[in-house]
């Protein structure tokens, strides 16, 4: 279960996010769940300290990273930064890097490359608009990004990363996919995987994003082929995203 905080807390409030979510968490749960929150760069460090002090099975993402490990980037963030940050999980074309930044499906494959290439796991967000949706595209547009985001990379690697299924018209919409239709998704894009990358289809996680709550998340992860969620809006609330990681309770 990923909360993806997007440009939201300061490093002040991510501490207490961190703690507030730590209080709400059993030992137990983290037994069930990987548990990733993804604060902004500015708040990693922090969320990292937190988590070291306080001993938490929290883990920490970041929400984008460059494909390049060095170099004259202003502005850009290397996964080696990042992986020395104890950072695990990084999220990559999300669908608002897509849209608002321009990133293309081969940036998010550079991008995915240079995360494994640190030991890291990708979080390959894909997903359709409205419009594409309406227009019957939603396979083409996922399937395109799927093999064009994973392409190159080992069948270990494909194994060890994680697809997030996020169908942009769900997300910060209050509309959610139904569980039919993002199960059917996920088992699309599993047997997508399959057909690229053979039995590493069994081992990739694959995460629904669009309006998760605390009200319809036991619904999507009772489909087989959803492993999990990222959850943008209800994981800034501590009760919130607590009672999403603990769905089943
Ligand atoms: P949302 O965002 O849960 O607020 O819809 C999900 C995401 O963008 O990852």
């Amino acid at each position: 279960m990923v909360g993806n905080w997007k440009m939201h807390p300061t490093h002040l409030e991510t501490i207490q996010m961190v703690q507030k979510l730590s209080y709400r968490l059993e030992p137990g749960d983290y037994e069930r769940v990987d548990v990733v929150v993804a604060p902004p760069f500015t708040a990693l460090r922090s969320a990292q300290t937190v988590i070291e002090a306080d001993h938490l099975s929290i883990r920490l993402g970041a929400q984008n990273v460059s494909w390049e490990d060095e170099g004259a980037y202003t502005g850009e963030i290397s996964p080696v930064m990042l992986a020395k940050l104890a950072v695990t999980y990084v999220i990559v074309g999300h669908s608002e890097r897509r849209e608002l930044f321009g990133e293309s499906d081969a940036d998010a494959n550079r991008k995915v490359a240079a995360v494994l290439r640190h030991s890291m796991t990708p979080i390959l967000c894909v997903g359709e608009t409205a419009e594409e949706r309406e227009a019957d595209f939603s396979e083409e547009k996922v399937s395109g990004q799927v093999l064009v985001g994973l392409q190159g990379l080992s069948a270990g690697a494909v194994e060890s990363s994680v697809i997030a299924y996020e169908p942009i018209w769900a997300i910060g919409t209050g509309r959610t996919a139904s569980a039919d239709d993002a199960g059917g998704m996920a088992t699309f894009i599993r047997g997508l995987v399959g057909d690229q990358h053979g039995g590493a289809a069994e081992g990739v996680r694959i995460l629904y994003g669009g309006s998760v709550n605390p009200g319809n998340i036991a619904g999507l992860m009772a489909k087989r082929d959803i492993d999990g969620a990222l959850v943008g809006g209800a994981s800034l609330d501590p009760d919130e995203f607590a009672s999403i990681i603990r769905y089943f309770a």
